[in-house]
């Protein structure tokens, strides 16, 4: 069986920083509480006119550059996203035509914060039967334009951003080597978005009672989160013969900096093979993974025959974890 190795990566973030000074101008919070509960700094926020999908093409432009793939060698272009251009289309179909990945099929996937791991996986599953050879897989949002930004609770931890890998079908013990996927459905009121859709179909009342932005319920989010990182980044390591000592990087959805500090320590894993850049890009949701990963391979932290295990938790809620040898 072929195995889907990653051929190149590319990120792209909006040039507009706010920062928690910026925050302190119209919301009541401090730098300091923002700093010393979540580790974010600073987050990049998209510019007026600029969209989701401007955001995944940027990074899908980065990644087949890496990769010395044309677009037209792509066979399927599949987006994690919860903040897409429009409810629908998907936004993959958008990145398609951007790109002008004119032989794919395109599709979005829609796993909160697990989006990347579980387009990834879909990606993987795809390579492996043999019915494609050539996949870019994307995380990509906007999440400024979801989040009440009245709302001191959720709106200081998020922002904007996206990531794309490359993967190409290849022979040899390079690839992802497993991907592990989970849901647990009875969670979906703690972290989302209510309106608009078809329980809540669009109203000006519904506008005054704020249902299309974000929702969370912070605290509840945290304990299982800190659980379900650690349990399926155990189980990956497992299902290959591994042990945390063999994990030289783990990239982790970057939520927040104590969630990621207390399930790296739960898995067994040390400081300094955990990647954290959620200071400088706050909670990007499906972006994260993949922003990460690239900034880390970029910067030559990741080396042929690395063991890299990403992580991500979200709303659904939905947890997720991939195991790869670069
Ligand atoms: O992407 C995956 C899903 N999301 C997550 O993983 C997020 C998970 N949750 C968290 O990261 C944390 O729960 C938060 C960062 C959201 C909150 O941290 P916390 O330590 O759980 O704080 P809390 O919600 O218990 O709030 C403590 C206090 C409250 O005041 P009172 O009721 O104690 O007087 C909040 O009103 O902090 C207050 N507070 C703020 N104060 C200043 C909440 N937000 C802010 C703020 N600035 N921005």
């Amino acid at each position: 069986m072929k195995k889907a190795r990653i051929i190149g990566t590319g990120s792209y973030v909006p040039e507009k920083v706010l920062t928690n000074k910026d925050l302190e101008q119209f919301l009541d919070t401090t730098d300091e509480w923002i700093l010393t509960r979540t580790g974010i700094r600073e987050r990049h926020i998209v510019a007026e006119g600029e969209f989701t999908s401007d955001l995944a093409a940027h990074a899908a432009r980065r990644a087949m550059e890496m990769a010395g793939t044309p677009a037209e060698a792509i066979d399927l272009v599949v987006v994690g996203t919860i903040t897409g251009d429009f409810p629908w289309p998907a936004t993959a179909c958008l990145v398609q035509q951007k790109i002008g990945a004119v032989n794919a099929y395109a599709y979005d996937v829609s796993a909160a914060c697990s989006g990347f791991v579980y387009a990834l996986s879909a990606a993987v599953s795809a390579i492996e039967s043999g019915r494609i050879k050539k996949a870019l897989v994307i995380g990509a949002e906007v999440l400024s334009r979801i989040v009440d930004w009245t709302d001191r609770n959720t709106c200081v931890l998020f922002g904007d951003g996206a990531g794309a890998v490359v993967l190409e079908a290849g022979d040899g013990d390079a690839g992802v080597l497993s991907t592990h996927l989970h849901s647990d459905g009875s969670f979906w009121e703690l972290l989302y978005q209510p309106g608009f859709g078809s329980r809540y179909p669009a109203s000006e009342d519904g506008l005054k009672q704020r249902l299309p932005f974000l929702k969370m319920q912070g605290n509840e989010v945290f304990k299982v989160a800190v659980r379900s990182l650690a349990e399926v980044a155990l189980e990956a390591l497992q299902a290959n013969g591994m042990g945390v000592n063999d994990v030289s990087l783990f990239i982790p959805h970057q939520a927040n900096r104590r969630i990621l500090e207390a399930s790296a320590k739960r898995i067994g894993l040390g400081d300094d093979q955990v990647y954290i850049n959620v200071d400088r890009f706050g909670n990007t949701s499906g972006a994260s993974i993949p922003l990460a990963l690239d900034e880390a391979n970029r910067a030559g932290r990741i080396k042929p025959g690395d063991m890299v295990l990403l992580d991500a938790f979200g709303g659904g809620f939905t947890w997720a974890s991939a195991l790869i040898r670069w």
